[in-house]
């Protein structure tokens, strides 16, 4: 996060003294002069660290003082006193200032003294991410599969986590897109600095641009306070722009201007921030469709997806669907208490079978459905919906298609092969599945098979032909 240093100091050479001293790398410093109701104006701005001149606060110090400290998310406050006053200093220190300094101290002092206060307000912020972590942990080895789809999708994943450049997370809902920019963010270079998410179709769109870039104070009508925006937020980490499909045409504009140097203006702001962030991008939608139909701007659409992944639906990695079962199963265990352990074979089978339009998502909350319902140790088939239960089959059938010589189940196939060759493949067993039914009903008469199908017979051998199909072999 970019940190905000706010110096308020009457006169301006002192001003310009501290402002010297005080530029520093990640730090945004921001000036202000004596003016009318100073304090209001002070409570309206949203900084980390305000150097306050003595003489500009006003009576009762104790009390105006404590108005900035119960600010939400208040800035560490420090006092310029020229003269040395033992009572007053300790004054300043029990209403919670962080320290009283001279101005007249060499630049080297005032920038020891100010890195101190950053780093302990660095410290409480790392210390905030670890709890939140605690609880949300993501790594990459959340993501160890016994599936091949899912272990070359890996292998592209193991490649970008080290790089700085724009990610785009697509697939189904439910999948891990976010769990997997988390996990990324985690192991990669910035895993010290913020992962700050703004979910792109959860805001108006006029509280959005705020959301992203920031206001400053008086921007626009209910503008109160100054907002720090997702980008400043995630200086020096990720931000991770969840539903981006659903970012306004003109913000969409904005975006991509910030992409290309990383510097933007707060909304009302005159001044340029410079941030240093690694955009994530992520959509359950398909981009190319949305880039076609007009909604979404086709060269941020190449912005963003300098590095593109489609996280694999849980359907296509069936494979991994025990350990995720297992896992959340024991989650479950230890945070609501059930006695729980297994999951019974059947019950097993169906959670495999099951077609999981909701992926891992629909997973978890099946099972925990079934970890509430259970009434013994093992989770059975009658704990799971019914859906889930009568194992409704996919509505297109499974089929098994050589792939490379090796027989596997055409929906594993898919992710393999190009459109092309899967649609290729996909009618000649078609077309081979339905000659053999056809001379099999007709013991392999080929003039009532070629009556039957409407072809020409010498058509009908071509086909027979091609598919290695004698009639000889349908004969009663
Ligand atoms: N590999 C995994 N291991 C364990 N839990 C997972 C895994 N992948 C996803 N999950 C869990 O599944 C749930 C859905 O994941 P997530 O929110 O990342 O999905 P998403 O793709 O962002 O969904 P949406 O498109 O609806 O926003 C979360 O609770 C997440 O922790
Ligand atoms: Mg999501």
């Amino acid at each position: 996060m970019l940190f905000r240093l706010l110096i308020v100091i009457q006169k301006s050479a002192v001003r310009r003294h501290i402002q010297t001293a005080l530029t520093l790398p990640d730090v945004m410093v921001q000036t202000l002069g004596p003016r009318n109701h100073l304090w209001q104006h002070l409570a309206g701005l949203n900084v980390d660290c305000v150097i306050l001149d003595k003489t500009l606060v006003p009576a009762p110090v104790n009390q105006n003082i404590k108005t900035l400290l119960d600010l939400p998310d208040p800035p560490s406050v420090v006092i310029l006193s020229e003269q040395e006053n033992a009572e007053e200093r300790a004054g300043f220190l029990a209403a919670g200032c962080e320290a009283v300094l001279n101005p007249g101290l060499p630049a080297e002092t005032l920038r020891e003294v100010f890195s101190v206060i950053l780093d302990r307000r660095r410290a409480r912020r790392v210390e905030d991410l670890a709890t939140r972590r605690l609880t949300s942990q993501a790594r990459l080895t959340d993501f160890v599969t016994h599936s091949p789809v899912m272990q070359s999708f890996m292998n592209v994943v193991l490649r970008v986590v080290q790089s700085d450049a724009p990610l785009l997370i697509q697939g189904e809902t439910g999948v891990g897109k976010e769990r997997l920019a988390r996990a990324i963010h985690t192991e990669g270079p910035r895993s010290s600095g913020p992962f700050i998410a703004v979910n792109c179709g959860a805001l108006p769109e006029s509280l959005l641009e705020s959301e992203l870039f920031g206001h400053e104070i008086g921007a626009f009508t209910g503008a109160t306070r100054t907002r720090r925006g997702c980008f400043e937020l995630a200086h020096r980490g990720t931000l991770f722009l969840d539903e981006i499909t659903e970012m306004p045409l003109h913000l969409q504009v904005r975006l991509l201007r910030v992409l290309q140097d990383y510097e933007f203006q707060p909304v009302g702001a005159e001044k340029t921030i410079k941030v240093s962030v690694r955009v994530m991008a992520s959509t359950n939608k398909n981009m190319e469709e949305e880039v076609q139909a007009g909604r979404f701007r086709k060269d941020l659409f190449y912005r963003l997806s300098v590095v593109s992944l489609t996280v694999p639906p849980l359907r296509q990695r069936r494979e991994d669907i025990p350990a995720l079962v297992e896992n959340y199963i024991s989650l479950f265990r230890s945070r609501i208490g059930s006695d729980v352990y297994s999951v019974h074979p059947e019950a097993m089978k169906a959670l495999c079978e099951y077609s999981w339009p909701g992926n891992v998502r629909e997973l978890i909350n099946v099972l925990e459905r079934a970890t509430l319902l259970c009434t013994q140790d093992q989770i059975r088939q009658e704990d799971l919906p019914e859906s889930i239960r009568s194992n409704v089959k996919e509505s297109f059938p499974v089929l098994s298609l050589s792939v490379n010589g090796t027989l596997i189940n055409s929906t594993d196939a898919f992710p393999l092969l190009p459109w092309r060759k899967m649609r290729r493949m996909l009618l000649e067993h078609g077309e081979r599945q339905y000659l053999v039914e056809l001379l099999k009903s007709t013991h392999g008469h080929i003039g009532q098979t070629a009556k039957h199908a409407g072809m020409q017979p010498r058509s009908l051998f071509d086909k027979m032909k091609k598919y290695g199909l004698r009639k000889e072999d349908y004969r009663k």
